[in-house]
């Protein structure tokens, strides 16, 4: 199993949880409710609810008794999700769930009159799995149970990472002429076959970063064949099937390989062998988001790399279409293009593995990946 931090550029943003400064917090001025204690018939139990404006004009429109609503914000707070909550359910006939905390107690001026116009229609929430009302406790099973085996044994591990980023205009021109002519053959090339062919080839150059280490950490094991793990994500959590024997074998071999193992990975009927004896993975985050991703090891195995969305964005280039150096740029002999860039993360296992070694595996693997014509020369 794999996984990884990812980062946003620019920092993430938080859902908010309360209404716009617009929508200030405010008790409820006016609900009454009748009191629950016994012998207390005639009176009425003045309770004040802290929630807002926006929602206690849909409370109105709704007819809704606020006391009745579960609040989820502070102090027992009505949320507008709240309110929409409890509309949704009432709706279906789920009974109130009762208010999370006693309401603020304090006499209050009024009750509420009866709304003038027909309650406003509330249309359903789109339903997302949330946890709403109740608190759900689920048991840690299956791929989520492996995952937590192979985080803890990555965590006795220390990582470092390193990144790069990786200008794709070349390799995109590529995929673009032979992605029709695979396709003809039945066979989807993404980018994928392409990046582990090519961390295949770096590897003949570093055959230390394709290994394994002992428990003990007193041997390390090269593997001659690059059996090159890649991450999947799946609808029970993530996978990391294995490519095998990758230096053996041609694009298309790649490309069909990892066709076949993605279908099996999102039915569901990946075998155990397939999801053994990886020397190296890769993952492609990218394909679903995120600029960066920092990568956890897969422990034995010493090196994992994980790959960024791709972006287009300005960089210099000069006379020659080439990254323009700092000397090229004062000098007014360069100009900035869109250029299609990935970032790669690579993280190793630093107590077998140094940053330099980490850093020349990725210039290969880079300098492959951006002059793609490289990779012919070294194929076999
Ligand atoms: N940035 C932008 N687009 C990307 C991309 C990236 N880094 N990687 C792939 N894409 C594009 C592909 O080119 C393809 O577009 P196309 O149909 O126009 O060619 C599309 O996204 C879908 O690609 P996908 O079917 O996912 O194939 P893939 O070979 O690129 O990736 C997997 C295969 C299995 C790696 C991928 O589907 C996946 O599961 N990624 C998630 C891995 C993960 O969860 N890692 C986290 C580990 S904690």
């Amino acid at each position: 199993m794999v996984d990884i931090e990812t980062v946003a550029a620019g920092g993430t943003t938080g859902k908010k949880l309360v209404n716009e400064p617009s929508d200030p917090v405010l008790p409820a001025s006016s609900h009454y409710k009748p009191s629950s204690a016994a012998g207390q018939s005639a009176a009425v139990s003045l309770e004040k609810v802290l929630t807002t404006p926006a929602v206690r004009k849909i409370a109105k429109e709704n007819q809704v008794d606020l006391t009745q609503v579960r609040g989820t914000g502070p102090k027992g707070r009505v949320l507008k999700e709240d309110i929409l909550l409890y509309l949704q359910n009432r709706g279906r006939g789920i009974p109130n769930l009762p208010p999370v905390s006693a309401p603020v107690s304090s006499p209050v001026s009024a009750p509420v009159s009866a709304p003038a116009s027909a309650p406003t229609p509330i249309s359903a929430p789109t339903p997302v799995p949330v946890v709403s009302g109740v608190d759900q406790r689920v048991p840690i099973r299956g791929v989520q149970r492996l995952m937590v085996k192979s985080m803890t044994a990555a965590l006795q591990v220390q990582h470092l990472t390193y990144c790069e980023e990786i200008n794709f205009d070349a390799l995109k021109q590529l995929r673009s002429e032979l992605k029709s002519s695979m396709a003809k053959r039945n066979i989807k090339l993404s980018y994928m076959p392409l990046m582990i062919k090519a961390a295949s080839l770096a590897l003949l150059q570093f055959p230390q970063l394709n290994a394994t280490v002992n428990s003990e950490v007193t041997e390390v094991v090269y593997h001659a064949n690059h059996n090159i793990g890649v991450a999947m994500d799946t609808a029970k959590g993530l996978v990391v099937p294995v490519l095998r024997s990758v230096q053996a074998k041609s694009l298309a071999e790649i490309a069909q390989e990892l066709q076949v193992l993605q279908d099996a990975a999102l039915k569901g009927t990946l075998t155990e062998a397939q999801l053994q004896g990886g020397t190296f993975t890769l993952s492609n985050i990218g394909s679903i988001g995120g600029t960066y991703a920092v990568p956890v090891l897969v422990v034995p195995q010493v090196m994992i790399g994980a790959f960024g969305r791709l972006q287009t964005l300005p960089r210099y280039v000069n006379s020659r279409g080439q990254p323009a150096t700092v000397e090229q740029i004062e000098d007014g002999e360069a100009q900035v293009c869109p250029a299609t860039l990935m970032n790669v993360s690579w993280s190793a296992d630093h107590r077998v593995v140094d940053g330099a070694t980490v850093a020349k595996f990725s210039n290969v693997w880079k300098k492959y990946l951006e002059h793609p014509a490289s990779m012919l020369s070294d194929l076999r």
